[in-house]
């Protein structure tokens, strides 16, 4: 069966309780009849409950994060079996925030990039350039070297989506000129295909940062631009469901 191609993720990063359950219950009947695969990652004390809430739709549900390993003395981190075991098909990995809060290099979101094949999850690895990167004109340099160290030599097209992610267009309501997105994107496919060969034609390039309902119709007619990854605009089934509204139908 064709599957579509365009993916909208939807990150809640720290927010939600029991209560917006309610948002993406509605986000997962409107999940069926999107042109997009709909993902939303909730904080993870929410993936078993959202993942009850998606069943039997087409919503499928990420984590935000996980550890290498599958088990151990890890205080705090959850691993990406026990992320599947609650029914997370998805997870971002090497979000700005992660690599800015945690200290995550690219060499781990590698390594964690690893866990998530070996757990069957699906892996959105995360790139992109400072405010100073941009402005000081390393942006292309700077994503390609953090893409090229977060990808795993296993990465493909089906266990593996990218998501650019300028830190300066997060949470600002700034996004780049439609020329600079697709001008990063094409940077990135490029490395991918160095790397990575025909395992890279098809994976998906996502853009994240500051996507509304205002705007996503013009970025998802960039081109390169495979979907998007979503902050604010995913807590809001209403806002999400525009979004998801908005994508192109095309199909693998
Ligand atoms: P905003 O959509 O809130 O800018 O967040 C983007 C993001 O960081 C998604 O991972």
């Amino acid at each position: 069966m064709a599957m579509p191609r365009t993916l909208i993720a939807g990150n809640w990063k720290m927010n939600g309780l029991i209560p917006d359950l309610s948002e993406i219950k509605t986000i997962a009947d409107a999940a069926n009849s999107a042109s997009a695969e709909a993902v939303i990652c909730p904080p993870a004390i929410l993936i078993e409950r959202s993942s009850s809430v998606a069943s039997g739709t087409t919503l499928r549900i990420g984590g935000q994060d996980c550890h290498p390993a599958s088990s151990g003395a890890h205080t705090g981190d959850v691993s990406a079996e026990m992320l599947a075991a609650v029914g997370a098909t998805y997870v971002i990995l090497g979000h700005s925030e992660r690599r800015s809060d945690h200290g995550e290099t690219s060499a781990m979101v590698a390594a964690k990039a690893v866990a998530a094949y070996r757990a069957g999850l699906t892996a959105i690895i995360c790139v992109g350039e400072t405010e100073q990167e941009r402005v000081c004109g390393t942006t292309l340099s700077v994503v390609e070297a953090q893409l090229a160290a977060s990808l795993p030599d296993a990465a493909n097209a089906s266990n593996t989506a990218i998501a650019y992610e300028p830190i300066w267009a997060i949470g600002t309501g700034q996004v780049p000129t439609d020329q600079e997105i697709a001008e990063v994107h094409a940077a990135i496919r490029a490395v991918l295909t160095t790397k990575l060969r025909e395992g890279a034609k098809e994976m998906r390039l996502l853009y994240g940062g500051s996507v509304k309902p205002s705007n996503a119709r013009s970025i998802f007619a960039i081109p390169g631009v495979d979907g998007a990854l979503v902050g604010g605009a995913s807590l809001k089934a209403s806002d999400f469901i525009s979004i998801l509204s908005a994508a192109p139908l095309r199909e693998t």
